[in-house]
């Protein structure tokens, strides 16, 4: 099962950053940092049609598994990550066809916080929009950290996801 991993984070290198990179790594997943796109927040009128929402879209979906990777801001992903969640809807209205695409595929779920657990309603929003959208939601990874994530405390962590992944993988 190959694997798109899309970071929404206002801190290039950081935390959520870093750790995405080394699950990516490990799974053998492509990175697409929301940083790097043009994407603007969500229009009813969809004048924003020609930003790089849809393009990017069009490089995801080929892939069969999308993880998103946000820290947790205020209890809720962060402001790149919601915006590309709104935009999903653009899936429902001007471009059905990508959406029923979306309906095949599996998801999971990266975050840093600095606080012990991941609030509930954070993985909530992402569990939610996986299940609306017909997408099967396979785990969560969350790992607390300060202004500098010890990658190495959280080893054992990552390799639980990792091995999750494979073995949903060969479910699959
Ligand atoms: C604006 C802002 C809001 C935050 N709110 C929370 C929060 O509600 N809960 C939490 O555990 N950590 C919170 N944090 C801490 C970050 O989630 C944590 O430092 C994270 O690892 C930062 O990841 P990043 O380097 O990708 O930005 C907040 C940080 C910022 C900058």
């Amino acid at each position: 099962m190959n694997t798109a991993i899309i970071l929404g984070s206002a801190r290039n290198q950081g935390n959520t950053h870093r750790l995405a990179q080394r699950v990516a790594h490990d799974i053998q997943a492509t990175l697409f940092n929301l940083a790097d796109y043009d994407i603007t927040p969500y229009d009813y009128a969809h004048h924003n049609r020609g930003d790089d929402f849809l393009p990017l879209m069009k490089q995801v979906l080929r892939f069969d598994r999308i993880v998103l990777a946000s820290p947790v801001y205020w209890y809720s992903p962060s402001s790149s990550m919601k915006v590309f969640l709104d935009r999903l809807s653009d899936l429902m209205t001007i471009e059905k066809d990508m959406g029923r695409q979306m309906r095949k595929k599996s998801a999971a779920l990266l975050a840093t916080g600095c606080d012990l657990t991941a609030p509930p309603c954070f993985e909530d929003i992402f569990q939610r929009t996986y299940s609306y959208l017909g997408i099967a939601y396979q785990g969560f990874l969350y790992c607390p950290c300060d202004d500098d994530i010890d990658m190495h405390s959280h080893a054992a962590a990552i390799d639980d996801f990792v091995a999750k992944m494979a073995t949903v993988e060969v479910a699959a």
